[in-house]
Formats: structure tokens, C-alpha cells, sequence
């Protein structure tokens, strides 16, 4: 060949690929969810501790391009940040912090005062009898002044009192409910905006759309109000299925309720769980049985397409709602990144593979990201 004509088309193949690159690098990346929905709410997404040690790179990656808040999945919890009386391990939560500065989010903290991992000390002295109502309310609030007090002006919300009410409409009759009585959550609020006069306060739950939970934690918002204390919003934990909430109408009134208390509405953990649940709770490792195995984890080799757009079009028809509210909604955050990470593959069954996220466990988006998204550009709702 001629060296000219090699030349000639040298120049050419690379005058298309540096084009080629350009138009990859500018419009390659697919538009960030945190993008699309920036005039309405924040899209969060709960991180686990290996994304906080940045160990799980291409998670990261996902975050600084999708999501514009972060919660803490289990690092700020009483066990692992204050596992003993007098010992506390801020090492993961001051990465957690760090980390959501570095990428400059909204960071939620995750959760001062929960029956659920809290260890047993924290209700009994020395000898393992119960303690009484004012020792327990100086502990709480020894622990919300330590850990809330530390993050000051750095973490912008916290989950100050989680799952305190039953799906009855009643108090939970917890250990903190028991030994301190229900002013235990009035106190919670009071020492953590002491703690930090300026970050939000929620009071967040499960099953928030049943009626009777419903009433008791508008009625529990409300007492707070009117007793001056500071209540920001109302987190709504989201861990749906995919036929449950079973209308859109309801989650639309449930929403419209808590926000007429005058609070913020948060979504705050949301996944949706696409497995079959079993009425009663199996006990035994369901990979040795195979009718089990079968029944109870069915997708092992992956997501068929039809329930990948089943999927897709339920985040769809959950995330029209919320952009249709989108003046009572400030947040929605999911409860993991990527299917690989989220504790609906051990919880309530362990071993099991399910794909409740945005993200699949190669770390590519999902046909729901896209559902989402295109929720936001066609749709107006001014
Ligand atoms: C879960 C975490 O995702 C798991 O890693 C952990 O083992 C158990 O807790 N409601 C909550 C969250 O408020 O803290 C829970 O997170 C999920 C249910």
C-alpha cells in the first residue's frame, strides 16, 4: 500500500475515534437520577459498610452519578457505634460522614433510638437487672449527645426514633417503652435537637400505609407538635412488593395525611422485594430443601425479562406518585444501590438471590432505572 493512502486512512480512523470518544464521554453516561428529579427531592441511597471503605469501587461510581444523599445502612446503629457502656467505635461513621461530604450529599443518619440491634446492656446494669426509667433516659440521651453531638452540623437528618408504633395502632412495647414509658420518643427528639439544633428531625416506620398505624403516627406527630418540640418529617421506610401497597390511591392519600401535619414526607428505605414470602417464618437453611428452594427462591440463575419489567413497572407506577407530590416529598431513598448488597437476599429468609433495586448485581442499571427516569421527562405535573 501506498504510504500515503495508509496515512490517509490512519488519519481518518483516528480524526472518528477521538470524535467518537468525545460523544461517549459527553453523552455516553446515562443521565444521573439525582439529575432528572433535581427540583423535587433528594434520591438517596443507604450504603454499606465496604462502599463507606470505598473497597466497592464501581458502587461509588453508581453514587457520585445517581444519587444526592446517603444513609448510614447500618453503621450509626447503637451496637455498632456504641457496643459497650463507655466504649464507642466512630471509625466506619465518621467515614460515612466523610464520604457523603467528598461527594457533598445530604447525609442521614440511621438510627438513634431503635429496639432492633441495640444490645441488651444499654437496659441493665451490672448485674443484668433492669434499669430504671431516669438511668435509661440519662443513657439515651449520654448516646445522642455523643453521636449526634459528634456529627454536629454535618449530618443534615436523623432517624431519631425508629418503628416505635405497631401495625395495631399502639406504642410498641419495647424496652425503651417498658422501663422509660411512650415520652420515651418525645425525649429521643428533644435530646437530639439539643444535640444539633439544626439538622432534621424524623420519626420513621414501617407499614406506614395501615390505617391503623396510620392514625396512631399521625396522632403521635401531632402531640409532638403541639408540645413545641421538633419533628421535621415523616420517614416512610418503603419495602414494598410488587402487589403490595395494592393501590396507588392509598399511598397517595397516606402521603397527602402525614403532610398535612405541616412535615416533610421521606421515603427512606425503599426496595421492592419481587420473592414469594412465606406466611410463617422457616427456620432452616432453605438451600438444603429443594421444594423449598424452589418455591421460596426461584430466580437463582437470574431475572427473567417479564419480571424485570414487572419491576420496572412498579418503581414506575410508585415513582409517578411521588413526583405528583413531589411539594410534600423532599426525599426517596433506596435501601442499597445494587441487588448484590440489599438484606432482602438473607431477610427473611437467608440465602436467597433477589433483585429488589435499581441496580442488578453486575452493577448495570436496570430496565426500572430507566422506567424512573422517563417517568420524570414524560410527565408534567406543574
Ligand atoms: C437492615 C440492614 O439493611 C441489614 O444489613 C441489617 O442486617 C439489618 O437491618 N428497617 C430498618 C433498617 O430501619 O435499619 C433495616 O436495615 C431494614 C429494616
Amino acid at each position: 500500500m501506498k504510504k500515503k493512502l495508509r496515512d490517509k486512512i490512519i488519519y481518518i480512523c483516528f480524526k472518528y475515534y477521538v470524535i467518537a470518544f468525545i460523544f461517549i464521554a459527553v453523552y455516553g453516561q446515562q443521565t444521573g437520577l439525582k439529575d432528572v428529579y433535581k427540583d423535587d427531592f433528594y434520591i438517596g441511597t443507604a450504603v454499606n459498610y465496604w462502599q463507606i471503605q470505598g473497597k466497592d469501587t464501581l458502587s461509588l461510581d453508581i453514587l457520585k452519578q445517581h444519587f444526592n444523599s446517603i444513609t448510614a445502612e447500618n453503621v450509626m446503629k447503637w451496637g455498632a457505634i456504641h457496643p459497650a457502656l463507655n466504649k464507642y467505635n466512630f471509625t466506619a461513621a465518621d467515614s460515612f460522614v466523610a464520604l457523603g461530604e467528598k461527594y457533598n450529599l445530604y447525609i442521614v443518619g440511621h438510627v438513634l433510638v431503635w429496639h432492633h440491634q441495640v444490645p441488651r446492656w444499654v437496659f441493665e446494669d451490672d448485674s443484668g437487672n433492669t434499669i430504671d426509667r431516669n438511668t435509661l433516659l440519662q443513657r439515651m440521651k449520654e448516646h445522642i449527645y455523643t453521636v449526634a453531638g459528634r456529627y454536629k452540623g454535618r449530618v443534615h437528618c436523623w432517624d431519631v426514633v425508629n418503628e416505635a408504633v405497631t401495625d395495631n395502632g399502639e406504642i410498641r412495647r419495647n424496652k425503651w417503652c417498658e422501663i422509660i414509658g411512650e415520652d420515651y420518643i418525645q425525649k429521643a427528639f428533644e435530646y437530639t435537637h439539643e444535640a444539633d439544633p439544626d439538622a432534621e428531625l424524623i420519626y420513621n416506620d414501617f407499614s406506614m400505609l395501615n390505617p391503623a398505624k396510620r392514625e396512631r403516627v399521625i396522632r403521635l406527630v401531632r402531640d409532638l407538635k403541639s408540645k413545641g418540640v421538633r419533628i421535621d418529617g415523616i420517614g416512610m421506610q418503603a419495602h414494598w412488593h410488587l402487589n403490595f401497597p395494592e393501590s396507588m390511591e392509598e399511598l397517595e392519600e397516606t402521603i397527602m395525611a402525614y403532610s398535612e401535619l405541616g412535615v416533610k414526607v421521606m421515603i427512606t428505605e425503599m426496595d421492592i422485594n419481587i420473592l414469594p414470602n412465606p406466611r410463617r417464618r422457616i427456620g432452616a437453611d432453605i438451600s438444603l430443601n429443594f421444594e423449598l428452594q424452589k418455591k421460596y427462591n426461584p430466580f437463582v440463575e437470574g431475572l427473567p425479562d417479564s419480571m424485570n419489567l414487572k419491576l420496572a413497572k412498579r418503581y414506575a407506577d410508585i415513582f409517578t406518585v411521588f413526583y405528583k407530590l413531589k411539594d410534600k416529598v423532599s426525599r426517596v431513598t433506596l435501601w442499597g444501590i445494587h441487588d448484590g448488597q440489599s438484606w432482602l437476599n438473607f431477610w427473611p429468609i437467608r440465602g436467597r438471590m433477589n433483585y429488589p433495586l435499581l441496580f442488578d448485581r453486575q452493577y448495570k442499571a436496570k430496565l426500572a432505572l430507566d422506567a424512573v427516569i422517563k417517568i420524570k421527562q414524560s410527565t408534567k405535573y406543574e
